[in-house]
């Protein structure tokens, strides 16, 4: 039996471990928090922090296969053992140009990927300066380590600068023109070691306070505009050229599909395939970094909808009405199983499908509302 090992141990891992269990494997999960989500479904744990280079290789030496599902993991072990030899996905190149916010736009530009304009920052004087460019209001984004939004501050106009900085001003810096775009669109894109590129529906992402909180599958959008999304993610996956799945955010600007960031891994925008979907975002990770085919994808019911159970508390976990949630006809409830809760942190999911949108996210919303946690 082989052993896959995961960098990381979330609820991205823990829904990995689940689909590679179903393909034959055992997993292998390196992360500092003894018993975190993903730990309490796998084989087994190395309890260490993954931003640690010897972690990394600790992990290696219990594994035949090396992925990840966090962008902090040590990217220099990574880059080492790859260069030895030793199966590593996404390849390390792949991580080192995505976590750096920056550097990924950059890289998309040179790849003639439409992106928003962009701006390194290294003073609050240099908002300014671009300000007088796009005008306000401006996205100040730090260049690593952001995630659900924890990493941009929005500046409406000159007076917001010191607030931004404030929040911010600790890190390596970057300013994005603000988008008015119509809607939020994702595509997950899957590579397989023998060429073949795949992707899932285009969907429609719907977010508060720059955090996900509503999944619609299929977005609903003309069949011009669904082409040019997947266009775009094949460009984005083609660029990179590297094995695994990509999560691929976009922005709908009048007709024009531009990204708006990449992640090297399975994503909250494909949560909803588990239950849609033929086959998920996370068999078909585990299928490429594994060298297994991925699979062509069809939804298997008209409409999908996904919303995000976060904390809106800090605290014990205290779960309730998940009985409740899932007696509405085709609602299905994942909890990650963090012990503790705190505002905004991603505590579960629920998805809900059937054959009209309408209904569908009116059970997803019913769901979320029976629950607290
Ligand atoms: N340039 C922009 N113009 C308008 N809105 C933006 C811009 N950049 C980000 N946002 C909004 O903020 C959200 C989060 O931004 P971004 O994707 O950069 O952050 P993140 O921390 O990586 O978030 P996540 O982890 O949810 O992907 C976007 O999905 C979008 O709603
Ligand atoms: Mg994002």
């Amino acid at each position: 039996m082989k052993t896959l090992g995961i960098a990381g141990g979330g609820q991205l891992g823990r829904m990995l471990t689940d689909s590679a269990h179903a393909l034959g494997y055992r997993v292998v999960i390196l992360d500092g928090i003894k018993g975190n989500s993903a730990v309490q479904v796998a084989d087994a744990q190395i309890i260490k922090d993954y931003r640690e280079a010897s972690s990394i290789r600790a992990l290696a030496d219990e594994c035949d296969i090396l992925t990840y599902e966090v962008e902090k993991v040590n990217v220099e072990a990574l880059i080492e053992l790859s260069n030895k030899g030793f199966p590593v996905h996404h390849k390390p190149e792949t991580l080192l140009t995505i976590k750096d916010k920056f550097q990924q736009k950059l890289f998309l530009l040179q790849n003639n990927i439409a992106v928003s304009a962009f701006q390194k920052i290294d003073s609050p004087n240099d908002v300014r300066v671009v300000a007088k460019e796009w005008g306000y209001p401006i996205v100040l984004k730090a260049r690593f380590d952001g995630f659900d939004g924890r990493g941009n501050a929005l500046i409406l106009d000159e007076s917001g600068i010191d607030d931004a900085f404030k929040k911010l001003g600790h890190n390596m810096l970057y300013a994005e023109e603000f988008v008015h775009f119509q809607k939020e669109l994702a595509v997950i894109g899957a590579r397989d070691v023998y060429g073949s590129v795949v992707s899932f529906p285009v969907v429609e992402t719907v977010h508060e306070d720059h955090i996900c909180n509503i999944v619609r599958a299929p977005a609903d959008i003309p069949k011009s505009i669904e082409q040019k999304a997947l266009a775009v993610a094949h460009q984005v996956m083609d660029a990179f050229a590297s094995i695994g799945v990509l999560g691929i955010e976009m922005f709908l600007v009048g007709d024009r599909v531009i990204v708006n960031e990449v992640a090297p891994r399975v994503h909250n925008s494909g949560h909803f395939s588990i239950e849609a979907c033929n086959v998920s975002q996370f068999d078909q990770h585990v299928r490429a970094v594994c060298g297994l085919p991925v699979e062509n994808v069809t939804m298997n019911c008209n409409s999908a909808v996904m919303v995000n159970i976060l904390g809106d508390r800090e605290g014990k976990v205290q779960l309730s009405g998940v009985d409740s949630a899932v007696s509405i006809p085709k609602v299905n409830v994942h909890i990650y199983g963090k012990l503790k809760t705190r505002r905004a942190l991603k505590m579960g999911h629920i998805t809900a499908t059937g054959s009209s949108m309408k209904e569908v996210e009116k059970n997803a919303l019913e769901a979320r509302r029976r629950i607290t946690i």
